[in-house]
């Protein structure tokens, strides 16, 4: 695992949006796995910027989210449909029809995880996932205890994810209880991982992460097993690295 600490949340930024760019430069027709919440909007807004200056295009490229609230209207702005709508298809010019994220609707669960993972399977795999990580440690929303090898599937989110999340939605109470997620086994099998994080909130996730025994109470910790993992943080996120 590759550990690179900066000093500031937008070089962070800049660092993984790099990372992304080199890709699809490459690669035009790139299959990314990308995140919401706060971590990643530094790259995304970064990446931005470069297709707005003719510099870089998504447009031949694909895309799967990490995850979807379950029960959320898809039209509601904290759905991550919405979200990866506003945030990564419009900005960086992807072709909507080339991008999923879990149905968090459909109430046959089993049915629509394992059409997820056959359509991340017939793209050929994630090239590049883009991670955050929990103040709890998890990936996706894989909270602590979740099986390493575990696919797609409905998670209920931890008590702490629901407080941390709260401040996406009028209240508390309006966190919707439970999730579709990638699993550990589907991340795991993505080519490169590049996780972001700063602040000093996660600090102790990541240092579980970079440095702690493997284990499920930490799931961030499963990047020790992936052989090209890159973990990008500001010096607050790092400093309870050894
Ligand atoms: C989001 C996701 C989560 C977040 C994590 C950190 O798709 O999968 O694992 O990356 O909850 O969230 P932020 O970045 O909001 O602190």
């Amino acid at each position: 695992m590759e550990v690179i600490i900066l000093d500031t949340e937008r070089e962070v930024a800049r660092e993984a949006a790099d990372l992304v760019a080199g890709l699809v430069r490459r690669t035009p027709t790139a299959v990314l796995g990308v995140a919401t919440g706060s971590s990643p909007q530094g790259i995304y807004r970064e990446l931005a910027r470069r297709v707005a200056a003719g510099d870089l295009s998504f447009a031949r490229a694909r895309a799967f989210a990490l995850d979807e609230y379950v029960g959320l209207p898809r039209e509601h702005a904290e759905s991550y449909h919405s979200v990866i709508a506003r945030d990564v298809v419009a900005p960086l010019g992807f072709d909507a029809d080339l991008v999923r994220v879990p149905d968090g609707l459909d109430p046959d669960t089993d049915a629509s995880t394992d059409r997820y993972e056959r359509a991340i399977a017939e793209a050929g795999g994630v090239d590049l996932q883009i991670l955050g990580i929990g103040t709890n440690g998890h990936i996706g929303f894989n909270e602590p205890t979740s099986s390493l090898a575990s696919r797609t599937r409905i998670k209920t989110l931890a008590p702490q994810t629901r407080r941390d999340n709260a401040r996406f939605f009028s209240s508390p109470a309006d966190v919707p209880a439970h999730c579709i997620t990638q699993g550990l086994g589907t991340i795991l099998e993505a080519r490169q991982l590049v996780l972001v994080a700063q602040g000093a909130s996660k600090a102790s996730a990541i240092a579980h992460a970079v440095e702690g025994p493997l284990s499920s109470m930490w799931p961030g910790s499963l990047l020790q097993l992936h052989p090209h993992a890159t973990v990008i943080v500001d010096e607050a996120a790092a400093s309870e690295l050894q």
